[in-house]
């Protein structure tokens, strides 16, 4: 466990603490920041191991060297991750025990970042991050909410219990090694004239998180994208689009050849008839837009013969249930999730949902959660159908 220099380094005893109360072992490795907010004592305390900070400590390389800690480690989770420590992770800087740790070890890293949401928004920050995601180190967090400056926003590090569940999560088996599976997310943009567009609120939060949950357990994830600001999960092949049509292509092209279709994307139901070729000018009167329907994607893959095992999702503002279940029979899919859109917490362009599961046989409530945790516990969900689905294909 590394622990580098913000607030959120208070937490770091109880994160320790529960780790080694799950079975962990767990050595802490503290920058010199974060001896600013976290006293060596307290963790020695938790973890039951003599806290290092230095590189060149005789003591301490006498008794395990820092090469041999570095192999020791069968991950290594950095909480918080600040962003000048970010930093040095993405320059590959050695230059003090815990940057010099992460580039010894073959070790997966875990990287959960705790800062302003300013610093967070930084397009230096942004980059380092990209770049480590890119080097395969996983990025847990940041949650939004309050933080300790007296912001509000994305940069709190997730809480202990959270941690823990995503390092547990590491360690599990791969249990969609051998299935491939379609993603859709975001919203799709439908072209108006040269520079608008009609849109909706979609950010593509969920559907990412799937894709990576997915490929985490071993899937083989193909991600159609509709325009989103998001960085593709490592492992995940990501295809770009920005129409419904494009979308229509791009799954149609593939479905055939996949196991699971999972449809989180907002696609536009509507898209201008017409597209004016030149920018529309404005005029005294009003103006009215003729829209023809969009293909539903959805219901196509789940009408293919032999096609993949379809979830399709339902974001509703009334009548949740009732409206969801009309989906799951109208488009014949084998289970629908549903979630409350327009209330004040979670759905739409948010970090927090809550999911009714529905399939023939049952359903499950997923509780308020991050995006991230919830996409797990959707796969929880999912793999006795999909056991059940293949059963019934053997038999
Ligand atoms: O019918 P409705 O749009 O509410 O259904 C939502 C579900 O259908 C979502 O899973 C969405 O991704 C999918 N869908 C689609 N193609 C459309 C419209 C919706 O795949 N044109």
């Amino acid at each position: 466990m590394g622990v580098s220099g913000s607030i959120a380094a208070y937490k770091t005893p109880e994160l320790a603490r529960l780790l080694v109360r799950a079975g962990a072992e767990v050595r802490a490795v503290t920058t010199a920041a974060a001896r600013q907010f976290v006293t060596p004592m307290t963790l020695q305390a938790v973890t039951g191991h003599e806290v290092r900070e230095a590189l060149f400590d005789r003591a301490h390389e006498a008794a395990m060297g820092h090469i041999e800690l570095a192999r020791w480690a069968e991950r290594i989770l950095i909480a918080p991750a600040s962003a000048g420590f970010i930093e040095r992770l993405a320059q590959g800087r050695a230059d003090d025990l815990l940057s010099t740790l992460c580039l010894a070890s073959d070790a997966p890293r875990l990287l959960a970042p705790a800062m302003n949401r300013r610093m967070w928004a930084d397009e230096a920050v942004r980059d380092n991050v990209a770049r480590l995601r890119a080097r395969g180190v996983r990025i847990l967090g940041p949650a939004s909410g309050s933080l300790a400056c007296g912001d509000e926003g994305p940069g709190r590090m997730l809480e202990p219990e959270e941690l823990v569940e995503a390092l547990a999560e590491d360690f599990a088996p791969p249990s969609w090694r051998g299935r491939r599976v379609l993603i859709t997310a975001g919203p799709t943009h439908e072209a108006i004239d040269p520079v608008r567009y009609i849109a909706n609120r979609s950010s593509g939060r969920m559907g990412f998180a799937i894709a990576e949950a997915v490929r985490q357990r071993g899937g083989e994830v193909t991600l159609v994208a509709g325009p989103v600001t998001l960085d593709t999960p490592v492992g995940v092949t990501r295809v770009d689009v920005e129409s419904a049509r494009q979308m229509y292509e791009a799954v149609m092209s593939r479905a055939r050849q996949q196991d699971v279709f999972i449809a989180t994307a907002a696609v536009a139901d509507y898209r201008p008839l017409r597209v004016a070729r030149q920018k529309i000018k404005k005029t005294e009167g009003d103006l009215s837009l003729e829209l023809t329907a969009n293909p539903d994607i959805l219901r196509a893959v789940a009408g293919l013969p032999d096609g993949p095992f379809t979830l399709g999702f339902a974001a509703e503002t009334t009548r949740l249930e009732a409206h969801a279940r009309e989906k799951l029979r109208a488009k014949r899919l084998d289970a629908i999730a549903a979630n409350q859109v327009g209330g004040e917490r979670g759905g739409f362009a948010c970090d927090e949902n809550a999911l009714t599961v529905i399939w023939p046989g049952g359903r499950c409530d997923l509780p308020m959660q991050s995006k991230q945790r919830l996409a797990y516990r959707l796969l929880d969900v999912l793999e006795p159908l999909l056991n059940e689905k293949d059963s019934t294909e053997t038999a």
